[in-house]
């Protein structure tokens, strides 16, 4: 058996890929990839919603608010320490996110208008998200996989608490019940577009796949997510923005429009409502934090002189 063989039946019986193992130069270059567009998506999704943590409409929004938003700081520093057992290093990572020349989910290129957004995010987007990541806990690459476990308990927290928001809203006055229908209504398209490409367009599907990198395809995917969804819209009183949307009692499952694939790519090669903001921002906080970093290098590097001196 060769080491591409040896490699495969490792996956094929279900075990983890370990850092310190032998993994075919493309599965190791494929996984960097998809692990640091998960992290940069977790950073940048920081800014849509922090948007909003200065006008939440009381302190107990405002501090569940800041605790979500803190959570997603933490999946983008586990994913970037996942990505950096892969050989590459976390300012290289970042380089090519302030660059332009590293992708991150086009979903947080979209405007938070109101504070219903809060709650479309989280009932949608994070909703999204956990369908497309329960998956990832089975990741054959282990740091992967384990730092997908304790982000999914978190992110259906952030879903609940989206879905809190949205059945307040939903219970409140006609004017609010207008907002939340108004952000599910901007909020739904671009949800759909998460889990990408149709499977017929999709390129890395079938390696990923022989790999345990990926599970369930992009549509099967999209179909989970539209037949978990709907039904909670109906719950809230909403009106799903699509008029092609219908259940199926054949198969089980809610029909749905198509997407504008022309919208998809648009935000995806980065022209998008908020492209240029996100990006622009993120070099901002950067370049404001490099005193921040260079203070943390000086006191790191001040204790092992001392622990130099007292050994
Ligand atoms: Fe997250
Ligand atoms: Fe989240």
């Amino acid at each position: 058996m060769d080491q591409t063989e040896r490699f495969q039946a490792i996956v094929d019986a279900e075990e983890k890929i370990e850092p310190t193992d032998w993994m075919p130069e493309e599965y190791r270059k494929s996984l960097i990839r998809q692990i640091a567009q998960h992290a940069h998506s977790e950073i940048i999704g920081m800014q849509p919603e922090g948007n909003w943590i200065s006008r939440a409409p009381t302190l107990k929004r405002k501090a569940i608010l800041m605790a979500k938003v803190q959570d997603e700081a933490g999946h983008g520093l586990y994913l970037y320490s996942a990505a950096e057992t892969l050989g590459i290093s976390r300012d290289e990572m970042l380089r090519l996110l302030h660059t332009g020349r590293h992708k991150y989910s086009s979903i947080f290129n979209y405007p938070t208008l109101s504070w219903a957004d809060m709650g479309a995010i989280g009932w949608l987007v994070d909703g999204a998200a956990i369908t497309n990541q329960v998956m990832l806990t089975r990741s054959s690459y282990g740091p992967y996989a384990r730092a997908m476990v304790r982000i999914c308990k978190e992110e259906s927290f952030h879903q609940r608490q989206g879905y809190e928001i949205m059945l307040t809203l939903c219970r409140g006055s006609a004017e609010q019940r207008a907002m939340a229908q108004d952000a599910l209504d901007r909020w739904w398209w671009p949800s759909l577009m998460m889990f990408g490409p149709h499977d017929t367009a999709s390129t890395h599907t079938e390696q990923s796949m022989a790999w345990k990198i990926k599970r369930i395809s992009n549509d099967e995917l999209r179909q989970q997510f539209v037949d978990m969804t709907v039904p909670q819209a109906d719950y809230l009183g909403l009106t799903m923005p699509d008029p092609d949307m219908r259940f199926d009692e054949e198969t089980g499952h809610y029909r749905f429009g198509e997407i504008d694939w022309d919208e998809f790519w648009a935000v995806v090669k980065g022209d998008g409502p908020m492209n240029r903001e996100r990006i622009a921002a993120k070099n901002r906080a950067w370049d404001e934090g490099a005193w921040v970093r260079e203070a943390a290098a000086a006191h790191a590097a001040k204790h092992a002189a001392a622990a130099r001196r007292s050994a």
